[in-house]
């Protein structure tokens, strides 16, 4: 499958997008292990959620969907997971994997947890360290999956300085905590979204979180509750880049997620020169959303705050687009995590921006991207919803035609990603490859 886009005109729209990816799956996890039913109103049903979906139903929880992003999971509390019968498939999706790893270890059964091509080939040492700390047994082949989790261990709570800044090492590490005994901590290096905490607070569960040190007590129970899931931010990013490059447009993003550990590409994007207002903010649950609006900018290179990046660690390959749309040079430095998300998304960003006429230094930990204008031809997503859905964007304003190639993951992130592109102006479409 690829895109084939053609120089559009992005014009006045409201719209809004998808469910949260990493709260929809932190739904089904917790819910799962909450006393009593959770419903879940505005879940993602992209490909990476379903994949956590169908895992926790192979641990013999009913969850019901009486509508497409509508579920209903009867919590089975902390101690009713049952056994699987086989390997649990995670597909593309780490979050589902290093989370799923964590509350695994503290199961009475044994579990192996696998994924597709890409996952399979990320490193997964970085949660194996703090969860063996605490007692738990995963085997793997040289930190990558498959992960063989041994039950019955019986996990001993640590406090754990985390060499990376990453929520998913958090969360695993706070999941396996509620079952050990004694107070489990982890130490962040820099803010991560915090999702986790949030949602077991809503669930009844006491986190604390003083000054990135951030922790639990194990052995609480969670109570089920209701869920409003607000539009992912990271999806946001996508139609917001597409406004602010376009020549005249004003669209509206509404219900999105606007927790602050989530908003580093707003920052970017404002100390670039970009035109965004947040209207109406408000809760849906513990989670702040607003309206985003976003006018057509013209946007100045910068050099990227190194604090802002784990706040906007998603959206660097859209950033990428920015800069390359942007006057005069950007540097984006300290995102070395990039290589080993989905892609190694510094090769790949500066792969498809070079293709489309943008001189791109890299480094190790970063890139330099030079303004310049897009021009038509080919490019690869290299099978990375975000690198499609960025290629996309950078192509409603090139000079010709743009094929984006091997875009069928986009349904991982964003379902409807096309549509939704096209209804706020843009000349895209979705197409089988030729034989
Ligand atoms: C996520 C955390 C991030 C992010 C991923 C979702 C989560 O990963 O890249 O898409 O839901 O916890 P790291 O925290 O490991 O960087």
């Amino acid at each position: 499958m690829h895109f084939k886009v053609t120089p559009s005109r992005i014009g006045d729209a409201a719209v809004s997008v998808p469910g949260d990816k990493s709260i929809s799956h932190r739904a089904l996890m917790l819910g799962a292990i909450a006393d009593g039913p959770t419903r879940v109103i505005g879940f993602l049903a992209g490909e990476d959620c379903l994949s956590t979906l169908t895992a926790m139903r192979a641990l013999g929880i009913s969850i019901r969907q009486p509508g497409p992003t509508e579920l209903s999971v009867d919590g089975v509390g902390r101690d009713g997971l049952c056994p699987p019968s086989a390997d649990l498939d995670l597909g593309n999706s780490g979050t589902a994997m290093r989370l799923m790893a964590g509350l695994l270890s503290g199961q009475p059964f044994d579990s192996v947890l696998t994924g597709d091509n890409s996952l399979n080939s990320r490193p997964m040492g970085r949660i194996i360290k703090p969860l063996s700390q605490m007692g738990a047994e995963i085997d793997s082949e040289d930190g990558r999956p498959p992960l063989r989790i041994k039950g019955n261990r019986s996990l001993r709570s640590i406090e754990y300085v985390m060499p990376i800044a990453s929520a998913q090492v958090k969360s695993a590490v706070l999941l396996a905590g509620l079952y050990a005994g004694g107070t489990t901590a982890v130490v962040e290096p820099a803010t991560t979204r915090d999702h986790t905490e949030r949602m077991l607070g809503s669930m009844g569960v006491e986190v604390f979180s003083d000054m990135g040190r951030i922790g639990l007590q194990g052995g609480q129970s969670l109570t089920g509750c209701e869920i409003e899931v607000p539009g992912d931010l990271s999806s946001a990013s996508f139609l917001m880049l597409a406004a602010i490059l376009a020549e005249n447009a004003d669209v509206l993003i509404k219900g999105v997620g606007i927790n602050p550990t989530r908003t580093g590409v707003i920052d970017i994007l404002l100390a670039m020169g970009a035109d965004i207002d947040v209207c109406d903010p408000r809760f849906m649950g513990k989670e702040p959303v607003g309206d985003i609006r976003v006018r057509s900018s013209q946007l100045h290179g910068c050099s990227v705050d190194p604090a802002l990046v784990s706040l906007a660690i998603d959206e660097f390959p859209v950033l990428f687009v920015a800069a390359a749309a942007a006057a005069g040079e950007t540097v984006f430095s300290g995102i070395g995590e990039l290589r080993v998300k989905e892609s190694d998304r510094i090769a790949a960003m500066a792969d498809g921006m070079r293709a489309l006429g943008i001189t791109v230094q890299e480094s190790d930990d970063g890139a330099v991207v030079e303004g310049g204008r897009f021009c038509g031809g080919r490019v690869d997503s290299f099978g990375d919803h975000r690198i499609a859905m960025s290629l996309a964007v950078a192509a409603t304003v090139a000079e010709d035609a743009v094929e984006v190639r091997d875009v069928a993951s986009v349904d991982t992130s964003f379902p409807g990603f096309v549509d939704c592109l096209a209804s706020v102006g843009a000349d895209i479409e979705l197409l089988e490859d030729a034989r």
